[in-house]
């Protein structure tokens, strides 16, 4: 398997065949970790860290130091030129020109993929905002693999801030593509995004139930639980008998507890991040008595703050730092293959889900409304298009390329509305049957009406009359 010139900007960029190859390698080299000098020897790697970071950042550069390669460094966006205004293109463009791989982190959501973009050498996104943060992943599903052996059927519960934490937002797609099951146990306030379970439910196939759903005997003495994603590879009958095979799911235990801190620096205000603090769940030996936890991994990305307690840094059940120190091998067999400088043979591959949405991209008209998206900062509108993937017609949902962010916008127009008649330039409300009428190339996205109005376009005789009521009433 090859994977030269490929970018790692989302676990998706890579199938479960190619990260298993992945995982032997970094087997090897971690079985011969000083011999391993020759590999990249030549090679310079770019590390741009404009986020705090310990163990990634280490982590990448011990491993090119092990590689044999060379490193070049920016570690403050203060004491780069994108202080200064410069667009992200711009420096990706000539980063790319003096190194031959780059590793980047940075709070603007998408940002890796515009580096990756625009650099011509291979990216890796060492955590973009609160997107995605795929070598993480790598690190867990690697001490999943080492700890259980396989993935396949795990139940691996999610703990903490599943909103703002980009570990778990990998972590979650590559679970469900390595047919783990998944039990969502968020800090209330910090429950999944709706645009994630979306994503994963229907490009993943398999089921979410949530807790309300459940049947009182199920609920009784769970955990501060959410919602179960059941993968579509699990043996039982979901569909009939919801309940009872949920009991006999959690009856078996928990393979791993997976558990974050809260990503404060992305909370909105300061009074959400202090209510949501408050009631904050902690992990500790109290909690891990419980039946369901006996053979339970305690995992975390780290760094913690309150989440989880010290005294079961002893217990044989935490692995947070085996987690760090696979980092090394893990991150030193990415870049091996991703520099082309070693190939692994792949036993089985299953393809990557892939559905082909039809694509919005405009000058004008809808924008990305996640305010950390790099579509939206204002020195990358210069030469960044919104772009979208239409995900569903009905209720029309668009995904944002970069951040990932979905949404449902709420003002729609055809392109083909003249015929000749300028009294046909009219805009219509997203939920109307218009939006199975027009066709997707002509389609018009508009955030608000008074933008729709701004381009010329006159409202609908049914958005007329909905202002009316609404101005009315
Ligand atoms: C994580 C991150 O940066 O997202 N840390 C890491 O890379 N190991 C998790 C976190 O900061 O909470």
């Amino acid at each position: 398997m090859a994977l030269s010139n490929r970018s790692l900007v989302t676990v998706d960029d890579l199938s479960t065949g190619e990260i298993e190859g992945l995982f032997s390698l970094a087997d090897e080299m971690s079985g011969s970790m000083n011999e391993q000098r020759g590999v990249c020897q030549g090679k310079v790697m770019a590390s741009l860290f404009f986020e705090p970071s310990t163990r990634t950042r280490l982590s990448f550069e011990t491993a090119m130091h092990r590689l044999g390669g060379n490193i070049i460094s920016a570690v403050d966006i203060g004491a780069t030129s994108l202080a200064k205004g410069e667009s992200i293109a711009d420096m990706a463009r000539v980063v790319g020109s003096y190194a031959d791989i780059i590793v980047i982190r940075h709070p603007w959501e998408g940002a890796a993929k515009v580096v990756a973009d625009y650099a011509g050498v291979p990216v890796i996104n060492a955590g973009d905002g609160g997107h995605q943060h795929p070598t993480q992943t790598l690190c867990d599903l690697y001490t999943l693999q080492k700890e259980r052996q396989t993935i396949k059927g795990l139940r691996i519960t999610l703990w903490g801030d599943l909103k703002y934490g980009r570990t778990i937002h990998s972590l979650i797609f590559a679970l469900a593509k390595f047919g783990a099951d998944i039990l969502f146990c968020p800090n209330p306030g910090l429950e999944v995004p709706e645009h994630i379970i979306k994503k994963l439910t229907t490009e993943y196939g398999g089921e979410l139930v949530r807790y309300e759903a459940l049947d009182h005997a199920v609920k009784e003495g769970l955990f501060p639980l959410d919602a179960i994603y059941i993968t579509p590879s699990s043996p039982h009958q979901l569909a009939m008998m919801p309940a009872i095979s949920i009991q006999v799911e959690l009856k078996a235990g928990v393979d791993a507890l997976y558990v974050t801190r809260p990503q404060q620096e992305r909370f909105a205000t300061a009074e959400e991040g202090q209510e949501l603090k408050k009631r904050y769940p902690v992990v500790d030996k109290r909690l891990l008595k419980g039946k369901a936890f006996r053979k339970t991994l305690v995992m975390h990305p780290l760094p913690r703050v309150d989440e989880l307690a010290y005294e079961l840094d002893a217990d044989a059940r935490s692995m947070y730092f085996k987690q760090a120190a696979r980092g090394v091998p893990v991150r030193m067999a990415l870049i091996a293959l991703l520099l082309g400088a070693k190939e692994v043979a792949i036993a089985k591959e299953e393809p990557l889900p892939k559905i082909d949405y039809p694509l919005y991209r405009r000058g004008f008209g809808v924008k990305c409304p996640n305010p950390r998206c790099v579509s939206g900062q204002e020195t990358e509108m210069k030469y960044l298009k919104p772009e979208f993937k239409i995900v569903n017609r009905e209720p029309l949902t668009l995904r944002c390329v970069y951040c990932e962010h979905g949404f449902e916008p709420k003002y729609i127009a055809s392109s083909h509305w003249h015929e000749g008649r300028l009294d046909n330039k009219k805009y219509h409300s997203a939920d109307s049957h218009w939006v199975r009428e027009i066709r997707p190339e002509n389609l018009i996205i508009f955030d608000s009406e008074n933008e729709a109005q701004t381009h010329g376009f006159k409202p609908s005789s049914y958005v007329a009359r909905r202002q009316k009521e609404h101005s009315e009433g």
